[in-house]
């Protein structure tokens, strides 16, 4: 059995695996308006304790068109490690469903649900990282440009969860990574000194700095996230004074060229790390991103849930 948690826990060959099954399926789909039910019969169990539109949507719907089912749990259904301690969750979820994706506030809540579950986990984002979001994001990039290998991705913003599973995808599969961050929002020093160990191997380039111009300078993706992620929102006040000159707005994009793409993983704060010039703009993936949450998904619960694989 395998789980999902964290792009750290996979070598680039089944991070490929992934990104190659997640491509089938698109292409089954697109092609024939529907996938083969490679999960008939199963269920996916959603535990959520934070809100939800992409991971939710992407995984119920990704389910149901590889033919199985998936409940969603909301945040005051389970009461997970407060009406019911996280082992319990696990250990009651495994005897019903043939897999479990959650959402949690700690990471702690993710390792604990993997340790004590007898069906796979996903980490469907903790305060630690979003592997299924980077999955996603490499698979958009791979689609766009044609390789992942030796393009550079910026990341302007907050060095929080989802920057983490982008400096270790990138690091991975072979592609440089610049982040540019305010004073005391980088990344968390052990990720990054994993990362730059990674890239080693793979003969990347990993920087870090708190000069927009620099981190984006080359750039053949440039991605931005919210300043205030889910449970931080206490610091919103203290973050809206920090990190406006991070702002991804035309001016910034111009410096990588117009070769360059634009992500994000949704929601965006228009106005605030993104202007609607650029979200909306030529160089925007956006929303094909977005969509590419549903066919990444549909590898991650292939892999992981269908025993004809
Ligand atoms: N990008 C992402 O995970 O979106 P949701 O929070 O809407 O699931
Ligand atoms: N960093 C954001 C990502 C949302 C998908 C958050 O954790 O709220």
């Amino acid at each position: 059995m395998q789980h999902f948690l964290s792009i750290a826990d996979f070598s680039a060959t089944e991070l490929w695996q992934f990104l190659h099954k997640a491509k089938e399926l698109k292409d089954e789909f697109k092609t024939t308006g529907h996938n083969q039910p490679l999960l008939k019969g199963k269920t996916l169990g959603m535990v959520f304790q934070k809100p939800s539109l992409r991971t939710r949507v992407s995984f119920e719907v990704g389910m149901l068109h590889l033919g199985g089912h998936a409940l969603y749990l909301s945040p005051n259904e389970i009461g997970l490690g407060g009406r019911e301690s996280v082992p319990d969750v696990a250990r009651v979820l495994s005897g019903y469903v043939d897999g479990i994706m959650a959402r949690v506030f700690s990471h702690s809540h993710i390792l604990q649900l993997a340790e004590h579950s007898s069906v796979p986990v996903i980490n469907g984002l903790s305060d630690y990282d979003h592997p299924c979001q980077a999955l996603a994001d490499v698979f958009t990039i791979w689609e766009h440009f044609g390789r992942v290998e030796g393009l550079k991705l910026a990341y302007v913003g907050d060095g929080n969860n989802v920057a983490t599973s982008l400096v270790t995808i990138m690091a991975k599969l072979g592609g440089h990574f610049s982040i540019a961050t305010p004073p005391g929002y980088e990344l968390p020093a052990s990720v990054l000194a994993d990362a730059r160990q990674l890239a080693e191997e793979t003969r990347v380039t990993i920087t870090a700095t708190h000069d927009p111009a620099v981190a984006v300078a080359g750039a053949d993706v440039i991605y931005t996230d919210v300043w205030t992620s889910m449970g931080q929102e206490k610091e919103t006040r203290e973050r809206l004074k920090v990190f406006p000159p991070y702002q991804v707005n035309s001016r910034l994009v111009a410096q990588a060229g117009s070769q360059a793409v634009v992500m994000h993983c949704l929601p965006a704060h228009r106005g605030e790390e993104i202007t609607d010039e650029v979200a909306d703009g030529a160089q925007s993936l956006l929303f094909p991103q977005a969509e590419n949450r549903l066919h990444a998904q549909k590898g991650i619960l292939a892999l992981l849930l269908s025993l004809s694989i």
